[in-house]
């Protein structure tokens, strides 16, 4: 028997309401997770706004957090606690399932993709300057050994999940450069994998068409800089119902963080509305990541046919079912 100790980060705003939710349906379906809950209210180091070290040690002697959402400030203040986690332990693959609901109408009912988005540098890389007054610089850094990393698990992913094509999604018309060189580390990799089909496509015409017609995208894996991940994943979660129903694995070598795709979501926090299920989904992704795969498809189907039956889901699926009422409705299927 293993050890299951996983590091648990309930989060901001509607954090602790669904961070509550996953627990009380771990406990039920009798996994074998135990919890270690840390808290990462921000600490100043070095006159820097920082993660607190136990929080950072948990999840090194761990190697496995779910994460709930950290609030992110706007145009000011310390720099993202999300990426700070995403930085401290390289995680370098981000991956993002995005699959229809079966019974859950949308405007389609047949969105499966998978995206993986580069998660340690690019615009993400919070270099920032300003040159004269008026005349600023954000720079974004990509690297060959980035690039080549995160194409080798986009690869990796979709020989491991019977995905047959890979495509690289990127906007090197324009930046020939940064893009460019994130494409010839995509097309180095993709002679390693002859058996994955391996194309690439510009970010706004995959916009416009999986928004047109997302069969195309189905059993595909897309990988692509961070920020193009960043986007076209909440543009690809409308698709199926929203930021409630997309979950995310920050993957690395030494350790791997799970969290919902949405944010920290204020304007309904503490109401006992929100949607727990991207955290859930989430869970069910690092449950699986740690081998434990017969209580992710237990809990998965208790989930998705609650969904499915439609009398007790959230508000932002439609129903006026409680984060308490949808929960329970679960519980009663496992
Ligand atoms: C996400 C979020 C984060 C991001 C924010 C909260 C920093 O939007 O995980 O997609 O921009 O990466
Ligand atoms: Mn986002």
């Amino acid at each position: 028997d293993g050890n299951y100790t996983v590091t648990m980060i309930a989060g901001d705003g509607i954090g602790p309401e669904i961070a509550e939710s996953v627990k009380t349906i771990f406990a039920t379906a009798k996994t074998p997770i135990k919890w270690e809950e840390v808290d990462v209210t921000p600490i100043l180091v070095d006159g820097k706004t920082t993660i607190p070290p136990d929080a950072i040690k948990s999840i090194k002697k761990n190697t496995v957090a779910l994460k709930g959402p950290l609030a992110t400030p706007i145009g000011k203040g310390h720099v993202s606690l999300n990426l700070t986690l995403r930085r401290t332990f390289n995680l370098f693959a981000n991956v993002r399932p995005c699959v229809s609901i079966k019974g859950y109408k949308t405007a389609y009912d047949n969105v499966n993709t998978v995206l993986i988005r580069e998660n340690t540098e690019g615009e993400y890389s919070g270099i920032e300057h300003e040159l004269v007054d008026g005349v600023v610089q954000s720079i974004k850094l990509i690297t060959y050994e980035a690039s080549e990393r995160v194409a080798r698990y986009a690869f990796h992913y979709a020989s491991e999940n019977g995905r047959d094509e890979v495509t690289a999604v990127h906007k090197a018309n324009i930046m020939k450069m940064s893009d460019g060189m994130f494409l010839t580390a995509c097309r180095e990799v993709a002679k390693d994998y002859p058996k994955i089909k391996y194309n690439e496509d510009l970010l706004d015409r995959v916009c416009l068409r999986i928004a047109t017609d997302p069969s195309p995208y189905a059993d595909r894996v897309m990988v692509m800089p961070n920020l193009y991940g960043d986007i076209l994943s909440d543009l690809s979660a409308g698709l199926i119902g929203g930021l409630g129903l997309t979950p995310s694995g920050n993957i690395g070598r030494d350790a791997s963080i799970f969290e919902a795709v949405h944010g920290s979501a204020p304007d309904i926090a503490g109401k006992g509305l929100a949607n727990p299920t991207a955290l859930l989904l989430s869970s069910l992704m690092m449950l699986r990541h740690m081998g434990l795969y017969e209580y992710a498809d237990k809990i998965e189907k208790a989930a998705l046919s609650t969904i499915a039956e439609g009398k007790h889901i959230t508000g932002d699926l439609g129903g006026k079912a409680s984060t308490k009422e949808y929960t329970e409705a679960i519980l009663s299927k496992l």
